[in-house]
Parts: C-alpha cells; structure tokens; sequence
C-alpha cells in the first residue's frame, strides 16, 4: 500500500480505471472496515482517503479532539488490501482563498442531523464532491450508520452527474446493538453500558411493526425504552420515508426508523430499517 499526501502525488499514483473509494476520516474501526472489504471485493484497485473535514463540524463541535492515530490506521489498511492511502492536509484540501462550497437544498439536508447541525451536510458534499474528482472512483463506498449522509451524497451524485455508483453498506455493531463508531472512544465506562439505548429503541420500533402494531405504537415503544435512560438526551426519534426521510405516518415499505441524541460525553446516531 502506498501512502500519498498531495493531490499531485495522488494523479500520478491512479490507474486509468476500476477504482472503488472509500472516503473516512481515519480512527478506523470494524464498520470502516467492511466499506473497505465491500469495495475490495467489487473493484481491482481501492483507495481510502483520511481527512478530519474541517467545514463538516460546527463552530462547537469536536473537530480539534475527534481522536486520529494515522500509524494504526495505516496498518489496518494495508492488512486489509488497500491499494492506495489518500491523507491530505487542510492545505491541500482547502488552499488558501478556498471559497467554493456544495449544497443540496430542500428536506434531504434540512430535517434532522441538518436542523441539529447546520451546515454540517454543506461541509459533507463540499469534501465528498472534491474528493470524487480528485480520486475519480467508479464505485464508494459509504455506510447506512449515516443514513442521511448516504442519501445527501446520492442526491449530489444524481443532480451534478458524477460518474460513480455510490453503494450503501450495512451498518457493523458491537454485540450489544451499539453501531460501531469512532466517537464510541468518548464514552465513560458507565455510558458505554447504556449506549446500546439507541438501538434498543429501534429494534422495539421494529418489533411493534413485525406484530403489525401502528407507526404511532412503533413511536410510542421506542419512546419508552429511551426514557429508561435519562442520561440519554434525544434530539430527535421518528420513523421516516426511506428516500425523502419525511415524517411516516402510515407504514411504507423500507420505512426506516432513526435516532440521535447526546450523553454527557458524546453524542450519538443510528437507524434501522423498521419495516421491511
Ligand atoms: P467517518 O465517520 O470516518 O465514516 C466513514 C464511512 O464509514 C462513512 O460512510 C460511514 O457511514 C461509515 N461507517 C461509520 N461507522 C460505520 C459502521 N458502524 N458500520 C458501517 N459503516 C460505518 O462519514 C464520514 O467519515 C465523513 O462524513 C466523510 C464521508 C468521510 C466525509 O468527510
């Protein structure tokens, strides 16, 4: 595996074609992992690029201690087949006078994590568009753990014609439900323990919906295992269309069910397909 820092090392280090990219921003872990065995498997040559995105975090966000180990990542990436490591720094990503930025209008960007953090989804497609042009991949690789982001990509990829298939890849959890996360280093021993709330909520959402309950009677099960956890501090459950993310009030097929919210230390995402 060869490990490049600049866009020009970058343009001389590509094949002409079969890339598949995987884009992170490093502190690898097991779901990271599987984008990265996913596109090894579907593409002859991979490139993985690490880059903590600056315009992706909002003014009091943790963008300066979002945890970064470079040597670690680099050794799960080469055992792991990688071709070529892209690890830019904010220079070469966003040189002086940078002034140009990528934004998907309309609800995609504006419900949920886009209400929560603004302009977060802004700062997502600005790298991810630099990014697609600058590795020019035929397939990436992103995961369903950011469902939202998976959506506002797919949408940019659609409406400015970029020539990638973008692949959705299952979300990896720990063994307790908690999808597997960088930020999951910020978590005391104790929270840890009740992190796996999230995903207690969505499988109880979900299992109302498998009995044939109501949208409203999925919300209200989900509802009561959050409140088990007062620690837990919503911003936001709901079941929501799996293409628009608007609010469902009666079951669709692939509705899926989302949550986020903060514990003292970290704050927290996740979705599940509630009903198939
Ligand atoms: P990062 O949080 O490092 O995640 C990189 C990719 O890994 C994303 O597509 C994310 O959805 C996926 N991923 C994270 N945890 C996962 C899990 N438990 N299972 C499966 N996939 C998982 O997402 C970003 O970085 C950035 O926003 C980025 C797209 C790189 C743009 O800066």
């Amino acid at each position: 595996m060869r490990t490049v820092s600049t866009v020009a090392e970058l343009r001389a280090a590509l094949p002409r074609e079969g890339v598949g990219f995987v884009p992170t921003m490093g502190y690898l872990h097991r779901g990271h992992l599987a984008l990265v065995e996913r596109a090894r498997r579907e593409n002859p040559f991979v490139v993985v690029s690490i880059f903590v995105n600056p315009l992706q975090f909002g003014p009091g966000e943790d963008y300066h201690r979002y945890p970064r180990d470079l040597e670690r990542d680099r050794a799960l990436l080469q055992e792991a087949g990688v071709d070529l490591l892209f690890a830019p720094g904010v220079e070469e990503m966003y040189p002086e006078g940078f002034a140009t930025r990528v934004q998907v209008e309309g609800p995609l960007t504006a419900l949920w994590e886009g209400a929560v953090r603004p302009g977060h989804f802004q700062g997502v497609a600005t790298v991810v568009a630099r990014l697609f042009l600058l590795v020019q991949p035929q397939r990436a690789y992103f995961g369903e753990k950011d469902y939202q982001q998976l959506l506002v990509v797919r949408r940019m990829v659609r409406d400015l014609g970029f020539p990638v298939e973008v692949v959705g890849v299952p979300t990896v959890r720990e063994e307790d439900g908690l999808a597997l996360s960088s930020r999951n280093v910020y978590l005391s021993p104790e929270t840890r323990k009740k992190a796996s709330v999230l995903y207690r909520a969505l499988s109880a959402m979900r299992e109302v919906a498998l009995k044939g309950g109501s949208v409203a009677e999925a919300l209200r099960a989900g509802e009561g295992v959050l409140a088990e956890v007062p620690e837990f501090r919503k911003d936001y459950l709901a079941i929501v269309h799996p293409e628009t993310l608007l609010p469902l009030s009666d079951w669709v097929a692939g509705a899926r069910g989302i949550v986020a919210g903060r514990f003292p230390e970290a704050r927290l995402i996740d979705n599940l397909e509630v009903y198939p």
